[in-house]
């Protein structure tokens, strides 16, 4: 009996060591591909072992088979999922009830304004899309709930420049934007102002994307400066109202409650185009890489979102038959794939992908 102990003991000591070393080894080449540094010893640690936490994830959904997706060690592998959620998730959803159900808002800041037509009836969703090529660049909102301050711009900024998809899609309806769109738009637009200016939001500590158009169109009298006059830090800054802006065409803002309806989202962005939508963001996708994310654990209630994302397509991956959507991301392009991530789609509005679209016309 002793023996068997003695023997069970030194196994585990001996395991436990060379667990140790191989985690170690795998922490600093972590910290080295990301040029971590950390200010003192106490942070280094406090990383390291959420690192070797997410390792331990990674590891283990990595070989689950039959998972459509893998997990991989981004630049947020060094933080547990409750500091990630407390610093770089930052939606926030109004109060008042009646701001979460469908908006149209009629705006007449009459710069550069236009008349749309809006006439859903002739138009039909094609059964893919995909308008990465003609996105803004994946951003990194860093330590700063900002989400909602990156898909209003991306969506504004997409918004400007979509001249360029009328060739790949042929509706009337998206002719029609291509005319009144100017590609020439695709300036950087500068998040800072709007974490440091926009009043109805709150700077890093969350917003919601339609709050935040109709701030634009409305008190900063439809003009965003570039990243150029107005850089980004990451931190509320003091508001510098008075900087030069470019002025966007915002004749209507949208906020379609599509209520977890994924035909109706789909209705919207393969005819209007590349939409601010809200998710549930779970501990699997601070950390995923590739492939189709689906995650069993997200809640599927529209009132338990936490985070903004641009949809900028959908379709269906021939080999295995599933239905996905893209969502552009604003964590960098190390995570996922180039900032982007492949989303399960009919299956049960997975993480609440389809729960709100909010754009402009
Ligand atoms: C905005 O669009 C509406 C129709 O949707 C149109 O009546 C109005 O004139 C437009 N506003 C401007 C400033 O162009
Ligand atoms: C995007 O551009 C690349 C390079 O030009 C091209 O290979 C690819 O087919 C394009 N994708 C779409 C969806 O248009
Ligand atoms: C497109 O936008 C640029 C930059 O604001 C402007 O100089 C140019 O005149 C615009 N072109 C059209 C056709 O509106
Ligand atoms: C929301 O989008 C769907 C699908 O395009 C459309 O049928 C519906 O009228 C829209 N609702 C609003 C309030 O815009
Ligand atoms: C969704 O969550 C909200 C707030 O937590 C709750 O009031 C509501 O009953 C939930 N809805 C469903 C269908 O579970």
């Amino acid at each position: 009996m002793k023996v068997i102990i003695v023997f069970f003991a030194f196994f585990f000591v001996v395991s436990a060591i060379s667990f140790d070393l191989t985690f170690g080894l795998k922490f600093d080449d972590f910290k080295n591909q990301f040029g971590k540094v950390y200010k003192n010893e106490i942070e280094l640690r406090i990383a390291e072992q959420a690192f070797n936490i997410n390792l331990g994830i990674v590891t283990f959904i990595n070989a689950m088979p039959g998972l459509a997706f893998k997990l991989g060690l981004n630049e947020y592998a060094d933080k547990t999922f409750k500091t990630f959620q407390e610093n770089f998730l930052g939606l926030v959803l109004p109060t008042d009830p009646s701001e979460r159900g469908n908006r149209v808002e009629n705006q007449n800041s009459g710069i550069q304004g236009r008349s749309v037509t809006e006439d859903y009836s002739s138009v039909t969703a094609p059964a893919a899309v995909d308008y990465r090529n003609y996105s803004m660049p994946v951003k990194n909102q860093k330590n700063c709930g900002s989400c909602w301050a990156f898909v209003v711009l991306g969506v504004l900024g997409e918004c400007q420049s979509f001249q360029a998809i009328d060739k790949q899609l042929k509706s009337s309806f998206i002719e029609s934007r291509m005319m009144i769109s100017n590609s020439s738009y695709n300036t950087v637009l500068s998040e800072q102002f709007l974490v440091d200016c926009d009043t109805r939001d709150h700077g890093c500590n969350g917003g919601w994307p339609h709050n935040a158009i109709n701030w634009i169109a409305k008190l900063a009298q439809g003009g965003v400066p570039a990243t150029t006059s107005y850089q980004y830090y990451g931190f509320r800054t003091k508001c510098r109202a008075n900087v030069p802006k470019i002025p966007m065409n915002i004749n209507k803002t949208i906020q379609n409650n599509t209520a977890g309806n994924e035909d109706m989202m789909k209705e919207i962005v393969g005819s209007v185009g590349p939409v601010a939508a809200v998710i549930s963001v779970t501990s699997y996708f601070q950390l995923y890489k590739s492939g189709i994310f689906y995650d069993s654990t997200c809640s599927s209630n529209c009132s338990s979102v936490n985070h903004a994302v641009i949809i900028v397509g959908y379709g269906t991956d021939q080999a295995t038959n599933t239905d996905y959507w893209i969502v552009r991301n604003s964590w960098g392009t190390t995570w996922g794939q180039e900032g982007y991530a492949y989303m399960s789609r009919n299956k049960g509005n997975n993480c609440n992908i389809a729960c709100y679209a909010m754009y402009v016309l």
